[in-house]
């Protein structure tokens, strides 16, 4: 896979691939920029090496249909402020006047294109729009890791039609960081493991079972682990259809002498809510009508002593309903271990990366992927489709 730096940029009209799908508040204003910071170095590149700059990104799930509340105008305005250039914004991302807009740009010039989505044929894959794309530029460049796991045209159909191609300084560094944690780790690698589901996390815990030397599981997907242990897990959410295939996963993890941590204690609650009667009780103890929230502090020192020896922590899912305060606890205290521990340490996935920077330690951690979907894909040992066609 070539690199933005393997290609001549200059005089070239160099399309970039990027994931602008940022969050926005009810005025549009973007609240996390981070994906626009993070393709930088590559949109800076290629216009200090005078290519012509055309960006094109989605946002959100439009469903082919135009709709200013997933405009790219505030990406264009933000952008710019960082970047330190005017970036014009087109209207739409293919049709004549997007043509004729692209044949004014000279070189340095910055031109965003409106949202992939807007038209339905980006997520069928479609060819002619794939097609469509490729003719308004010379480079082709995917910066796009967090969209990489999807089949969509301006990531996937576009490769087939375009002369040249290469990856972004992002995308590598994505691939790069997961591989470091992944293929070559520091051992012993410790993989922490949260969120709601076992059924979203099932295939990137088996295939963790080939890897990993402990595996530490929280949220509420540990509730079916604890379940098939034999805990009564009160009014927990269960996914009782998977229960069996939390034993299996057990079992495989006492075969292959990996270390397997569950929580000892929960925070459990009557009900979902900040102002719920709240206690913490151990797993032995779950009330019949109370359901577990968070992980308990017992539970929070117990992982902090596994992943003490750690050299190498990948941490993918919050360990409770961290958007409450009063089951933030165990999520916030995972932040802080992995913040300050000596291990590489990689965090993935949405929730994962909004609880590390809220717990104001992001800086800490030695990488964090701006990827969800794309971070899972990579933990259950999948290509992405977007990186193959490269
Ligand atoms: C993401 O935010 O994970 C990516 O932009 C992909 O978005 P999607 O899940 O709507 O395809």
């Amino acid at each position: 896979m070539k690199s933005v730096k393997d290609i001549d940029v200059a005089g070239k009209t160099v399309l970039v691939r990027v994931d602008f799908n940022v969050p926005l508040d009810e005025h549009q204003n973007i609240t996390d920029d981070i994906r626009i910071r993070s393709v930088l170095p590559t949109l800076k590149y290629i216009v200090e090496h005078k290519g012509k700059l055309i960006i094109a990104s989605h946002m959100g799930r439009p469903k082919g249909i135009v709709d200013d509340r997933f405009s790219l105008k505030p990406v264009a305005v933000c952008l710019g402020k960082l970047i330190g250039k005017d970036v014009s914004i087109a209207p739409d991302c293919v049709g004549e006047e997007v043509k004729k807009m692209v044949s004014d740009l000279k070189e340095e010039d910055i031109l965003l294109l409106e949202n992939l989505r807007f038209h339905k044929e980006e997520q069928e894959n479609d060819k002619a729009f794939g097609k469509a794309l490729s003719e308004l530029c010379d480079i082709y460049v995917n910066d796009a890791f967090a969209v990489s796991h999807r089949k969509n045209a301006s990531v996937h159909a576009i490769a087939e039609f375009v002369s040249m191609k290469c990856a972004g300084f992002l995308l590598l560094k994505e691939l790069a960081y997961f591989d470091k944690a992944m293929a070559n780790p520091k051992r012993p690698l410790v993989a922490v493991v949260g969120g709601a589901k076992v059924s979203s996390k099932l295939c990137a815990l088996e295939n963790m079972l080939n890897n990993v030397d402990k595996l530490i599981i929280g949220g509420a997907m540990a509730n079916t682990f604890l379940k098939a242990l034999g805990y009564d897990m009160g009014s927990s959410k269960i996914e009782n259809d998977l229960v069996d295939k939390a034993s299996d996963i057990i079992k495989r993890a006492g075969q292959k002498n990996i270390k397997l941590y569950l929580p000892v204690d929960v925070v459990a609650a009557d009900k979902i809510d900040a102002a719920a009667d709240i206690k913490n009780v151990t797993v032995q103890e779950i009330p019949s009508e109370w359901m577990a929230l968070d992980v308990g502090p017992a539970t929070s020192f117990l992982f902090a002593e596994a992943l003490n020896d750690a050299g190498t922590i990948v941490w993918n899912g919050p360990l409770g309903i961290f958007e409450m305060e009063p089951f933030s606890k165990g999520t916030m205290f995972m932040a802080a271990i992995i913040a300050g521990s000596s291990a590489v340490t990689i965090v993935g996935g949405g929730d994962t990366d909004v609880a590390i920077h809220k717990s104001g330690k992001a800086e800490k951690v030695t990488y964090i992927s701006t990827g969800g979907g794309a971070f899972l894909c990579l933990l259950e040992g999948k290509k992405l489709p977007a990186v193959e066609v490269l």
